[in-house]
């Protein structure tokens, strides 16, 4: 059975606001107190990975995973405009330190969808500062980046797009309420004035790396699989385009763009289909579509020629077993997209941990399960160990 590339990098994923714990600084924590009725719960202590990093790192290594994509909290080294904390650049690059002892790749995301408040109540990236303030802080942290090979710039831009209609104290509860957190494919389209905002800010971004670093650079989009129905092919286009069709054209130059998948969804004459209820729905209320990868992938080699690393994917399931399923599916599709010439350099599944997805910890992406009521003791699922057999054998071996 044929395997993926040589070299091709297996690992899991995690967000600094989503398992630290105690982000106050940041503006999602602003929101998670200010009484919108979709965000369910505060993220309070996270999973305390603020503190238990090494350990979680030791998990990883030692299932036989050879990456971990994390972010850096631009509110924690930035918590106040101006006020670069020294201590916590070391803090983050402690984190880079216990990878490399552990064998691992670092994968890091500048900008896991927080921002400092400071930066958010004077417009964020929209605001008049937008790309100069991302700009600095990424010089600010390039100060620790020198051995680090992979940069990711900004997570998903794509959905950043919708965040501040997510924490606007206007703030309205989507659609899906019935399910455990917000279902980002039913919100509204990105606005294009954002996508070409966050482009220059991205581009900025990645010029200060190439200066200051030799990481390979790209960011995250969130990629949709939409599929057209009959007659709706023009329409696609333009939902295509506002998706994720403007961001892919903003990674041009780039050594690798992110792609992060885990559902598919037609697309009618009214836009992106949301997704009906049904039995194999997720705990987002996601339709169950392991195939997304591979549309994914196939789709964006084929539109666009960048190499790929697949930043995210991955399942809300109670069920590991599903977990499984789901997964090696998806790489499946990840490997026939390969065979048909797709290049692919690696893959972080989301997520590690089980973690605040956003407004709730109902939905549990993780390999690993997390005691928060006691004292945040980490138990590794089967499927940590399988996706270690599966990185073993360099994806040859699906189980
Ligand atoms: C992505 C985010 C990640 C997590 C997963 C489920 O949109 O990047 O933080 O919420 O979805």
């Amino acid at each position: 059975m044929a395997g993926l590339p040589v070299g091709f990098l297996w690992g899991a994923a995690t967000a600094a606001h989503q398992i630290e714990g105690n982000n106050t600084h940041c503006d999602f924590w602003a929101a998670e107190h200010a009484g919108l009725p979709h965000l369910k719960e505060p993220s309070g202590d996270a999973c305390d990975s603020y503190h238990r990093y090494r350990e979680d790192i030791r998990l990883l290594a030692e299932a036989g995973l050879k990456a971990y994509r994390f972010s850096i909290e631009w509110a924690r080294i930035e918590p106040e405009r101006d006020l670069i904390s020294r201590a916590q650049l070391l803090h983050y690059r402690d984190m880079i330190d216990a990878c490399h002892e552990h064998g691992v790749e670092p994968i890091v995301t500048l900008h896991h969808f927080t921002s400092p408040r400071w930066f958010s109540q004077a417009g964020g990236f929209m605001g008049p500062e937008g790309v100069d303030r991302f700009t600095r802080y990424v010089e600010a942290v390039c100060d620790i980046l020198h051995d680090v090979n992979w940069v990711v710039t900004v997570n998903e831009p794509n959905i950043l797009a919708l965040f501040s209609r997510m924490t606007a104290p206007t703030a309205q509860a989507p659609a899906s309420d019935d399910t455990a957190t917000v279902a980002m494919a039913q919100m509204p389209t990105p606005g294009l004035d954002f996508a070409a905002r966050i482009g220059q800010v991205h581009r900025a971004a990645v010029s200060v790396l190439r200066r200051r670093t030799h990481a390979k650079v790209g960011w995250a989009i969130a990629a949709q699989a939409f599929t057209a129905t009959e007659g709706n092919e023009a329409i696609f286009d333009e939902v295509f385009h506002a998706w994720e069709g403007a961001y892919y054209e903003a990674s041009a130059g780039d050594d690798f763009v992110g792609i992060q998948s885990y559902t598919s969804q037609p697309v009618d004459a009214d836009g992106p289909v949301p997704h009906p209820a049904h039995p194999d729905n997720t705990l987002t209320g996601w339709a169950y579509r392991p195939d997304a990868l591979g549309i994914n992938v196939a789709r964006v080699w084929q539109r666009y020629g960048i190499p790929i690393f697949v930043t995210e994917n991955g399942i809300a399931t109670a069920d590991d077993a599903r977990r499984i399923a789901y997964t090696r599916a998806a790489l499946q599709g990840l490997k026939d997209a390969v065979a048909a010439g797709a290049e692919v350099l690696g893959y972080t599944h989301w997520s590690l941990l089980d973690n605040y997805e956003w407004g709730s910890y109902a939905p549990t992406f993780g390999l690993i399960a997390v005691d928060r009521a006691g004292e945040f003791e980490r138990t590794p699922k089967p499927s940590l160990a399988w996706l270690g057999r599966v990185a073993a054998s360099n994806g040859a071996d699906l189980g």
